[in-house]
């Protein structure tokens, strides 16, 4: 038997004959490539029913959130579940907006938040939601102009340039936005045609307590149980087109809404995610793996890790530190607790070494194609040249400019008025600048970051050669007590108060830009800056380009090598589809994991003195009474599932679906053992987490008491 299956398994490899749910595929393409599989596998629908053009599909009532001015870089996914734009998606998905309509007074963040009619919903300027029209393929009108033996950079230019044009023709008279991103890394091209929105409302949110459940601690991990989900609303005009933000515009008709079943969830259904993955790199060459695993992902988790201590330990100290630094703390774990996981992923399943047997069988099948000989051993090259760069990059931008955070405010300060200068628009500056500084200083504490800054100054002196520490930086060690250097530098600066900031911007002009840039705190900033500028950037773009151009060939050269496989382009913030079954899984010798959790671990979870673990009092209450409604499984609320569909960051909010189509959960997570599917999926361990769908009602209803939404929704019980 056992002989059997690894002779299977051998085949798959090798031939790619049997699919194994991994991938992210185009909405486009799934009819010419993973319909037939899908149907196997359960779904009861067909591709059209999944994207179409002519008539409402699916894709339909599936968004990107985005922010204005970068609308294509899609943060997270939502769905509308009701013929008057109500959407959901994660807590941590709203947990800015909640955040920053939080106050002592009004503390949302901590006790949730739920309009009890449509005016008490809170807008969110700066929000943008994006409904796709259609997907094309611009792959020919691209490379058609295209010469094989273009430089890369004047290629790359070329690329951009007529991307620009088309995108230009296919929207132009209209209200749409088009958007072309590279696909299977640069071999082809795809235009994203959307819909843009931008007045969308809070509607509700539940208590950190349900929503962030479990915090940093359970994050990443299975069991979970967190409620991580929230309500919004899309608004548009009286046409039902995008409009910014007015008293006038009415909920958003969109063309589909999802259903939502509470009928149940088996081990082995078939599910799908439909949604917007940010980025994966499941093509890398070994040698990338491995200076991820030996020094990149380990040096940022170290600067986060002195960061993160800084930051709980503020947080613990004071409920108003914790406002201010409930959003940043959370944004800075998450990737920090990622970035272990797959360390540890990518080491047990020996990535490397299956990387290097692929890369030694590409270099036979290789042998004498002008096209694709060398790639491995140019990869290689360029990895060795990097190191350094990379090490020195991560330093500065993590240790450095994105350190401290005032360093990163007088950075801002200072090219806002310099920019002002050269435009002549002194008064407006002045105006703008006093806003951002209210709202920078809303969130900051200055004895937190002058706390952060002796950590990131002693990291980054001790962790690098001298040769890739910037001047100012270096001051720090030769002064030799980093507590004492730093609260000087913050005595000395005007930068760490709001009077201070408003002082020294005097009246925007000459005078002013003198002075901010003899300022201590500046000093440092414009040292790093200038130091990744001139010493590590000009190199290191290089190589990037470089190895940017060896990724395409190197994949356009596994796509001839192996022409029976079906390929998948990595996640690149575009609409894809992922689908696979529910399931548990073994995390580690002698333990085996359910696919499911429920309310009665909630409670077993519950410890009123840790604030991530502390529920709020009604839930027990309605846990007492056994108030479950219909939201039940077995006599149990379901909390949290998982399944091994392949997904990734930005698929948090993500509709996850039944073989009918509806809606029976929420993506928010993956599971610890497996988040190094980014680069290496498995779909043995690999597991994406959803909050059960039933148990959103149940909050909203029995917890929350906003029923009134659910009449706006259409359930099959
Ligand atoms: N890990 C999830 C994601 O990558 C959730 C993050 C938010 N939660 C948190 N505790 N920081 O986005
Ligand atoms: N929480 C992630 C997000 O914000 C999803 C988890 C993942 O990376 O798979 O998109």
């Amino acid at each position: 038997m056992k002989k059997w299956i690894s002779f299977l398994s051998v085949l798959c490899l090798w031939a790619g004959y049997c699919k194994a749910d991994e991938g992210m595929w185009i909405p486009m393409l799934l009819k010419k490539y993973n319909i037939e599989d899908m149907q196997k596998k359960g779904f009861k629908l067909t591709a059209e029913d999944i994207y179409d053009i002519n008539r409402a599909s699916l894709k339909d009532a599936v968004v990107g959130l985005g922010r204005e001015g970068s609308p294509f870089h899609h943060f997270c996914t939502g769905e509308f579940i009701s013929a008057e734009g109500l959407l959901v998606t994660n807590h941590h998905c709203s947990f800015d907006m909640i955040q920053s309509h939080s106050s002592l007074e009004h503390n949302y963040l901590r006790d949730g938040f739920w309009a009890k009619n449509r005016n008490e919903e809170l807008a969110n300027p700066g929000i943008t939601v994006s409904i796709l029209v259609r997907i094309e393929d611009v792959t020919e009108q691209i490379m058609s102009q295209l010469d094989e033996g273009l430089d890369i950079r004047d290629r790359n230019r070329k690329i951009d340039s007529l991307s620009r044009v088309i995108e230009r023709r296919a929207t132009e008279g209209s209200n749409l936005r088009a958007n072309i991103k590279p696909y299977f890394n640069g071999n082809q091209f795809f235009m994203s045609v959307f819909r843009i929105f931008k007045d969308v409302r809070l509607v509700g949110a539940p208590a950190s307590a349900i929503g962030k459940f479990g915090g940093d601690t359970d994050n990443w991990m299975w069991p979970r149980h967190t409620g991580d989900f929230s309500v919004l609303r899309v608004y548009a005009d009286e046409n039902n087109e995008p409009s910014g933000y007015s008293e006038k515009n009415r909920p958003y008709h969109p063309d589909t809404f999802f259903k939502i079943s509470t009928q149940g969830i088996k081990e082995g259904d078939f599910t799908m995610i439909f949604g917007y993955p940010g980025t994966t790199n499941e093509y890398l060459p070994s040698y990338a793996i491995r200076q991820l695993i030996e020094v990149e992902n380990p040096h940022k988790v170290a600067i986060r890790t002195a960061k993160l201590n800084v930051m709980n330990e503020a947080m613990n100290r004071s409920e108003l530190t914790r406002i201010k630094y409930a959003a940043k703390a959370a944004g800075v774990a998450n990737a920090w607790k990622k970035w272990q996981g797959e360390i540890k992923g990518l080491k047990r399943f020996h990535t490397v070494a299956k990387k290097e047997k692929q890369e030694a069988e590409f270099i036979k099948w290789a042998k004498g194609n002008k096209r694709y000989e060398g790639i491995i051993e140019r990869y290689k090259d360029l990895y060795n040249r990097r190191e350094d760069l990379i090490r020195a990059y991560v330093y500065a931008s993590e240790a450095g400019l994105r350190g401290a955070e005032i360093i990163t405010l007088a950075e801002k300060v200072q090219g806002r008025v310099s920019n002002c200068i050269k435009k002549k628009e002194q008064a407006m500056c002045k105006e703008v600048l006093r806003r951002e500084t209210d709202a920078f200083f809303k969130n900051y504490d200055a004895e937190t970051d002058r706390r952060i800054l002796v950590e990131m100054l002693q990291l980054y002196n001790a962790n690098l050669p001298g040769e890739w520490i910037p001047e100012e930086v270096g001051k720090a060690r030769q002064a030799g007590d980093y507590e004492r250097y730093a609260a000087e530098l913050f005595k000395k600066s005007s930068f760490d108060t709001p009077q201070g900031v408003m002082a020294i911007l005097g009246s925007c002009d000459e005078k002013a830009l003198r002075k901010i840039e003899k300022d201590p705190v500046f000093r440092l900033a414009s040292s790093i800056r200038e130091f990744t500028l001139h010493r590590i950037l000009p190199e290191l773009t290089k190589i990037e380009t470089e190895l940017k151009n060896e990724n395409r060939l190197w994949l356009a050269g596994l796509m001839e090598m192996n022409p029976e496989k079906v390929h998948y382009a990595d996640a690149n913030s575009t609409l894809r589809v992922a689908y696979g079954k529910v399931g548990g899984y073994s995390p580690a010798d002698g333990v085996n994991y359910t696919y499911y959790t429920t309310l009665t671990g909630i409670m077993e979870k519950d410890r009123p003195e840790i604030y991530d673990y502390n529920i709020p009092q009604v839930l027990r209450d309605v846990y007492a009474r056994k108030d479950f409604g219909p939201y039940t499984q077995d006599g149990e609320v379901p909390v949290c599932f998982i399944a091994n569909n392949h997904t990734t960051g930005g698929n948090s909010g993500s509709p996850v679906l039944n073989a009918e189509g509806h809606l029976i959960g929420i993506n928010f997570d993956r599971a610890w053992e497996g988040v190094m599917s980014d680069m290496q999926y498995d779909p043995e361990i690999c597991r994406n987490i959803a909050v059960d769908i039933r148990y959103v009602l149940f909050v909203i209803d029995k917890v929350a008491g906003a029923g009134h939404l659910l009449e706006e929704m259409e359930i099959i019980r």
